[in-house]
Order: structure tokens, then sequence, then C-alpha cells
């Protein structure tokens, strides 16, 4: 008699080889169709399942919980896992993990791409030229900020922070300041070359300001009106952490009274949706969350969550778990 392989729910089309690679593993249910799930055909499609593989945007709350009494683990192929009810997981011991490192370069590359568009006003440009405004040279057209030797804020300085910051200090020369719920190991701020301040200051002096912290409760809009109102008219403000960081009827409200200069946004409160005052205005770069959206490090980000399943169901343990105490738990 042939060895049960665990039942595992694959939510949104992926890659055919991860997904070749959890059929050795799992008896794989997948929406390879990437059919637009209603919040209850999830809930029906995850019946039976032990084991989601799960893109990170997905809510796992008490309510989906309790109706999926057979799940014990989702794996996030994100870095990022505010889609997760912690204490809910807890209570019902599902473990979840997620997908850190491997797309912290790529990420770094996206905010430094949002940054150099929003300073350089190149989607501006684009849209200028193709509307066919472009008959002729002209001093003042589509000047923009400089990006080398400024000072570069960044708010939040976990992997993709530190990231950002040797970009920042190695390919642009730029003075590189930091804040950080708590201040990093001397060595890393030398490797870095970031200099601690206090979060009004980073605001105040920073000539760019890129937000790379997680989102919770504590930091839901972090960036508001207040926090606007302290930075530079000429600042640019690049946000590739998660919406509901920023106040986005804030921004808007900013941008388009040139509280500050632009604004390089690929993550919103509320997306796909869009605030209108963000779509209103030029001084803007707007992505739709494709931060870590190259080949090579979508497969990585799937094989790690891919690895995070093996690893729990069959037995070397997952390898990035967030609420390691449901291991425990589960053991005891
Ligand atoms: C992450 O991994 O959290 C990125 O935002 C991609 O979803």
């Amino acid at each position: 008699m042939g060895v049960t392989k665990p039942p595992i729910l694959v939510c949104r089309a992926i890659a055919q080889e991860t997904i070749e690679r959890l059929e050795q593993h799992f008896d794989v249910r997948s929406n390879q169709g990437d059919e637009p799930w209603s919040r209850e055909q999830f809930i029906a499609a995850l019946q039976g399942r032990e084991g989601l593989f799960a893109t990170g945007g997905e809510r796992i709350d008490a309510q989906l919980l309790q109706a999926c009494p057979q799940l014990r683990i989702v794996a996030n192929m994100s870095v990022g896992f505010n889609n997760f009810d912690i204490p809910a997981m807890n209570a019902h011991r599902v473990l979840g993990t997620n997908a850190p490192g491997v797309l912290t370069e790529t990420t770094a590359d996206f905010g430094f791409a949002l940054l150099l568009a929003a300073a350089r006003r190149v989607t501006e440009g684009e849209r200028y030229l193709r509307e066919g405004h472009w008959t002729r040279w002209e001093y003042g057209m589509l000047q923009g900020a400089d990006v080398h030797g400024t000072t570069l804020g960044i708010l939040g300085m976990g992997r993709i922070g530190q990231a950002i910051a040797r970009r920042g200090r190695l390919g642009f020369g730029m003075n590189v300041i930091y804040h950080n719920r708590s201040r990093l190991a001397a060595d890393v701020e030398l490797e870095t070359g970031a200099t601690y301040v206090g979060k009004d200051e980073l605001l105040k002096q920073a000539d760019h300001l890129v937000l790379v912290l997680p989102y919770s409760a504590s930091s839901h809009h972090a960036i508001g009106a207040a926090e606007l109102a302290l930075m530079k008219p000429s600042a640019v403000l690049v946000n590739i952490a998660r919406g509901g960081i920023v106040d986005d009827a804030a921004l808007a409200a900013a941008l388009r009274n040139k509280r500050i200069a632009a604004a390089g946004l690929d993550v919103y409160e509320g997306e796909p949706a869009v605030h209108p005052g963000l779509l209103a205005v030029s001084n803007i770069v707007l992505a739709p969350h494709i931060g870590s959206a190259t080949a090579s490090t979508r497969i990585a980000m799937a094989n790690l969550a891919a690895d995070n399943l093996v690893g729990f169901f069959h037995g070397a343990g997952p390898k990035t778990p967030v609420n390691p105490e449901v291991l425990n738990a589960v053991a005891a």
C-alpha cells in the first residue's frame, strides 16, 4: 500500500515546476487557472487540506481557521505576513511561514527604480513624449531632483533596508540615515554606512525617504499628514513596504499641494484599489506591487514556501516559521 501524501492547496497560479515539485510530496489541489475565488470559494477549496501554499494576500483569521479545522500550516511565498492573524493561528495551532532573504536584493533594486523614476520624473517624461508635447528643447523641461550625493533616509532597517543603504552609499555616494524600532549593531552600521537618527530627524533631514518597515497595528499610518509636514518640500517618498503604512489620502494631498515633491509607490491601502487622489496627481510613479517580481526571484520565493511545506510534513522542519511557538505546542 502506498504512503498517503498530505493534502495541500495552492490557491493561486504559480510556476508549473513548483507544482510538479509539490506533487512529489503532496496530494495537490491547485488553482492553476487562477480563478478569482471569493472568500467562500477559497474556504470551500481548503476543506480537508492540511497545508496551504499562499501568496501573502490571503487573510488567515479566526473565521477561516474555524471553518478549516484540518489546516496545520500556511506557507506564504512572501516576506510580509500581515495576512496572518498570529494570535488566532496560535490558538488553532496553525503554523505560518514566510519567505525572507530570497527577495532582498530584487526588492531593493525596485526601491531604487522607484526613487530614480520619481526624482527624475521618468514616467512623467514618458507621458509627455507619448502625448506629443515634446516639440522642442526647453531649459526648464521636466527638471527633477538629484539622487547622487544627497541624503537618503530609510525607515525600517531589516534586510531590504540594509540592501537599499548599500546601494545608496556605494552606488550613489549618498549620506545614509535610518530609523528603526531598534538600533542596528555597530558592525552592521559600519558595513552599511548608515547613521541612526530619531524618526523626526529622519523626516526632516532626508532628501529622499524609503519606507521598508513591516506593517502592523503600530506602523499603521506611520506616515500621515503630520509626518509629511516635517519633510522637505523637495523630498521624494518611496513606499515598497506595505499599504497602510502611508495614509494615502494625506499623501495625495501633500503631492497635490506640493508639500513634498514626488512619490514612488508599489503598495497601497486597500490594493489593488488605488486612492483616486493618487491617480489624480502627476508627481507620482505608481507600480502594481511588483517589487519582488523577477522570474528568478519568484521561483526562489515559491521554492522557499515549498521547502517550508516539505520540511513541516516530512521531518526536517520548516525553514522560516514566523510563529515557531506552534511547533513546540504541537510537539509537547
Ligand atoms: C513580500 O514578499 O512581502 C513582497 O511584498 C511581495 O509580495
